[in-house]
């Protein structure tokens, strides 16, 4: 496992991160919790030491029961949403007892990173205004080591969000979509994170659009309906059949996590999952090369601009 260096924390964290929600919630949305504990036990053993998950993920207790004995050498990342059921914000009070209880479900005396969960551009202010201050006396307090913010990808697919939250010096991460049918962070929030050396968190790096490559070619179809690609480009029947012309690459999913792992800016990439067997295989794809420098061309040439999916 490599590891480096999360913006400017100095945690050290694996180059792959766990992700412990997103569609598969560790298996428990088609498993059972045998299999999420299974799948976290195992990236313990492949080296993986960073840890997302959130409140709402329904995962916490089983990062926290599995990874207890383990707590000093792991990072752990959980959230906070910070609307209710009704689309109202939660006072500052709540999100402290949103923390309270992560801590209790994490069996833990500290987050690493404590995350706003999915803030949408018109939502930033207000909790700019209202929950960065008693945030940071938890901070004082030792039960945060350090602030994040992830955007709703899903919504704000070129990232409105992050560029205003990444104008003020507060958050030490950021959890941002990117993959290879939207490389739009690539100009818009990565290189202003190297630059403050703010932490990088990749999600969606496959999410649905890229699980299987008939999904792929009906999410690229999309974007030739919406003439976000250009058709003399591609090969409409078989879309990215040049990255499989190369027999260094065997999946799309292979392809869509080395897309990411070796962008300029990226710390870590999330891989959600509830199997084994796909972790290991995406830890090795995380951990390779990068993909051939045509491919990355080709891929630039068709998607470099689109900024209007998100591969959910
Ligand atoms: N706004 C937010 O804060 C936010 C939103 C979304 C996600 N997140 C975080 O980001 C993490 C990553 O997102 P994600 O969970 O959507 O992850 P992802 O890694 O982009 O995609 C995971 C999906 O791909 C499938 N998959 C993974 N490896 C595979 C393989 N080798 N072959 C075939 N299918 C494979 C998984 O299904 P299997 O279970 O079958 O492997 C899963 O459904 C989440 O877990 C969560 O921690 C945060």
């Amino acid at each position: 496992m490599e590891y480096t260096n999360f913006g400017n924390t100095g945690l050290r964290v694996s180059r792959v991160g766990l992700g412990c929600g997103g569609h598969s919630r560790l298996g428990l949305f088609s498993g059972s919790e045998s299999v999420a504990r299974g799948v976290v036990k195992h990236a313990l053993d492949l080296g993986i030491n960073f840890y997302d998950t959130a409140r709402i993920y329904g995962t916490e207790h089983v990062v926290g029961d599995v990874l207890f004995a383990e707590r000093q050498h792991c990072v752990f990342s959980t959230k906070t949403l910070v609307l209710d059921r009704n689309g109202n914000f939660i006072s500052p009070d709540q999100i402290i007892r949103s923390l309270e209880k992560s801590l209790s479900r994490l069996r833990t005396d500290y987050i690493d990173i404590f995350n706003l969960h999915g803030v949408r551009p018109k939502e930033l202010e207000f909790c700019l205004q209202n929950y960065i201050e008693p945030l940071l006396k938890e901070v004082d307090k030792g039960k945060i080591r350090y602030l994040g913010v992830t955007e709703l990808f899903e919504e704000d697919t070129s990232h409105m969000m992050l560029e205003k939250a990444l104008d003020q010096d507060i958050f030490d991460s950021v959890m941002v979509g990117f993959n290879l049918l939207n490389p739009s962070a690539r100009k818009k929030i990565f290189p202003i994170c190297d630059e403050r050396k703010v932490g990088t968190q990749v999600m969606f790096a496959v999410r649905r659009a890229l699980s299987d490559y008939d999904r792929t070619n009906r999410a690229i179809a999309g974007l030739l309906e919406q003439d976000e690609v250009d058709k003399s480009l591609i090969d409409e029947g078989n879309p990215l059949g040049f990255v499989f012309e190369n027999q260094d690459v065997g999946s799309i999913v292979e392809a869509a996590y080395r897309f990411c792992s070796r962008e300029f800016g990226v710390d870590l990439v999330l891989v959600g999952t509830g199997s084994k067997d796909h972790l290991s295989n995406n830890v090795d794809a995380i951990n390779s090369d990068a993909l051939p420098k045509e491919i990355l061309e080709r891929l630039e040439m068709l998607f470099g601009e689109v900024s209007s999916v998100s591969g959910d």
